[in-house]
């Protein structure tokens, strides 16, 4: 059951697509209250429950024992003193001594505080005076979650060939370092399927232009590309370089299309490009504007994007960095001591992505003027929706798309990647707990930048992180400018990527049927364990394993220098061990089992009574004979 609560008069966030009447939040079910201005409600929690939800966030599964904030953020260390990453997924659950749902439809800042100040109480403050909540209830978590997904509607579905094997890395500068990595990957014989096209590809970062300098003949290229079977994947970025003369910013200015300042003129603020100009898309005018952009790339045999920087990431204001200017200047020649030295020093450290920066930026919705404080969550969604509306519209289901910051709406229209990871173990780990939590949000096609953005990444983390990518379905190798290269090729023996990768191929019919399956019956891909054995104490606190469609488990392994993991079997399974297209197989019993694995295998667990379709491995999708499957 489904029951929606409302506070004055919320924006229409698009959220949610099911017709409910709205009650009163006055009659909310649980104890709440206003404090500080701000609405607060709270629930308790017995020793054994579990709190799931939040979708891309910092920490474990169950998110009990942290304060989380929905406040999309250009935040690169995803630590665990963090409250906020580039998303905001406002829904949780708890999953014990009552089984319920919540979903706060509010663009605005949320708290939740779980279990932090006190450990029995998860308390909601919502930085709003008007919004929906929404409560869900069912017998299990499952079922609350396939309840929430059909209210804000099926997820999107990305081309099948999005399904491969993905190279990306900030920046492939031209078409002779593109070239490279097509013939890296071929000449040694790994599958790939994409490539990206980082922030370099353009003139000066402009969104909508292509340096003619880096890639002479555009439209030839991606064509010649497209022979080969490989599909070029551009950035765009939310800010528009702040340039007389460059159509898109010229244009934007004529028709009232860009955030405004509180008296009226144009916010800009310093990204890639330098000063930059923000498109309203919270305005459907310039929505619509924007989403038509696409188009000069499509015309051009482009048929996938990633939409980045949309929190929207503001490296400076350029009242903030004048003001720091005068500062550093003032203390010139003056004996700085630690007070005055740290001081000049955090004054440039905060200068990106300021909260009242933020304040200043207004948007025109339905003819009023709104503070992005109020909205602030929406504006990468929207930045999306701009761009999936318009997709939508002319080119079916064609395009692949997805972003960097989301809210529960986008998910319809687009995938999301998990940001500026680095190359550190953990993170193989933090990877795999995020996978259920955006499910649970109705975001299906994701994945995180495997071997790591940040930071130099090693050959055994690469491939680990691989073998954990073989499942996800965004399956995309990135890395950061200048940091080692971390292609598959890079490492010297190439075959261990290739065993890795082709397991992917081989797997692709039945992750893809299984994705379209989730997608339909608003489901999810990756649940927790305790979903499947809510007696299992074991497999209820397990935050290393994943179950994987009906029939599977996943247990990666996540530690440097092991030669296997610890596994926690809640029933007997076949272990299959995957590598290129060998299959070794063997029966375990329910229980705790040590199982060696190997830097070029994927372990697979099966539940009894399930086959697994494979295919022959191939180099591209499209040459992938999906009607030809064995069964294991
Ligand atoms: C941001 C993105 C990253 C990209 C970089 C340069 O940090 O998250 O993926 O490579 O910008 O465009």
């Amino acid at each position: 059951m489904i029951r929606k609560f409302r506070l004055g008069h919320p924006y229409d966030t698009n959220a949610v697509i099911l017709p409910l009447e709205a009650e009163s939040v006055e009659d909310f079910p649980f104890k709440s209250g206003i404090n500080d201005g701000c609405f607060e409600f709270s629930f308790f929690m017995q020793k054994d429950d579990i709190v799931y939800g939040l979708g891309e966030a910092v920490r474990g599964i169950n998110k009990r024992g942290w304060i989380y904030e929905s406040y999309c953020s250009d935040d690169p260390f995803h630590t665990e003193s963090k409250r906020s990453l580039y998303a905001a997924h406002n829904f949780i659950m708890l999953d014990g001594s009552g089984c319920f749902g919540i979903f706060v439809d509010c663009p605005a800042r949320v708290r939740w505080d779980v279990g932090y100040t006190q450990t029995a109480e998860t308390k909601i403050t919502v930085f709003a005076q008007a919004f929906d909540i929404y409560l869900i209830t069912a017998d299990s978590p499952r079922e609350v979650v396939r309840e929430f997904r059909s209210a804000i509607g099926k997820s999107y579905v990305p081309p099948f060939w999005a399904f491969g094997y993905q190279q990306s890395r900030w920046s492939y500068h031209n078409a002779e370092a593109v070239d490279r990595v097509v013939r890296g990957y071929d000449e040694a014989k790994i599958p790939l399927d994409c490539v990206y096209l980082d922030i370099d590809y353009m003139q000066s970062f402009k969104d909508f232009t292509v340096s003619e300098n880096a890639f002479p003949g555009f439209k030839e290229y991606v064509s010649a590309k497209k022979e080969q079977g490989i599909h070029l994947i551009p950035i765009i970025d939310a800010g528009i370089k702040k340039e007389e003369g460059y159509e898109i910013y010229d244009e934007g200015i004529k028709n009232g299309y860009f955030c405004k300042n509180a008296e009226g003129s144009v916010f800009e603020a310093g990204v890639w490009p330098g000063v930059c100009a923000f498109p309203d898309f919270l305005n459907p005018e310039a929505r619509r504007w924007f989403g038509s952009k696409y188009r000069y790339l499509i015309d051009m045999g482009i048929d996938g994007f990633w939409n980045d920087m949309n929190e929207p990431a503001l490296f400076y204001s350029v009242k903030g960095l004048n003001a720091a200017i005068d500062e550093a200047v003032n203390a010139k020649g003056k004996n700085l001591d630690l007070g005055g030295f740290f001081h000049i020093k955090d004054v440039f450290a905060g200068l990106s992505n300021r909260r009242e920066d933020y304040s200043s930026i207004w948007h025109s919705i339905d003819g009023k003027m709104v503070n992005h404080q109020e909205v602030h969550n929406l504006y990468g969604a929207c930045m999306t929706r701009a761009a999936g509306e318009y997709f939508a519209e002319n080119y079916g289901g064609k395009i692949l798309m997805f972003s960097r910051a989301s809210y529960i709406g986008a998910h319809r229209t687009a995938g999301i990647w998990f940001g500026d990871n680095h190359s550190w173990w953990s993170h193989i780990l933090l990877n795999l707990k995020m996978l259920p939590s955006a499910n649970m949000c109705g975001f299906l096609y994701c994945g995180a930048d495997l071997g790591g953005f940040n930071d130099n990444a090693t050959r055994d983390l690469v491939l680990r992180f691989l073998a954990l990518g073989v499942f996800t379905p965004l399956m995309r190798n990135h890395s950061a400018l200048g940091t080692r290269d971390q292609e598959c090729y890079s490492f010297g023996g190439a075959d261990d990527f290739r065993d890795i990768i082709e397991v992917r191929y081989r797997l692709i019919p039945y992750l893809y049927k299984i994705f379209c399956g989730a997608s339909e019956n608003n489901d999810l891909i990756f649940r927790p364990l305790s979903f499947d054995y809510p007696g299992d104490k074991i497999a209820r606190e397990c935050e290393t394993q994943l179950m994987l469609g009906d029939d599977c488990m996943i247990a990666p392994v996540y530690e440097q220098n092991v030669s296997g993991r610890t596994v926690y079997l809640p029933e007997d399974m076949r272990l299959l061990k995957l590598s290129g297209t060998r299959v070794e197989s063997a029966e375990l019993k329910k229980g705790i089992h040590y199982i060696d694995v190997a830097l070029n295998e994927v372990p697979l667990f099966v539940k009894k009574g399930k086959k697994i379709p494979l295919c022959q491995p191939a180099l591209r999708t499209r040459d992938l004979k999906t009607d030809e499957l064995e069964f294991v």
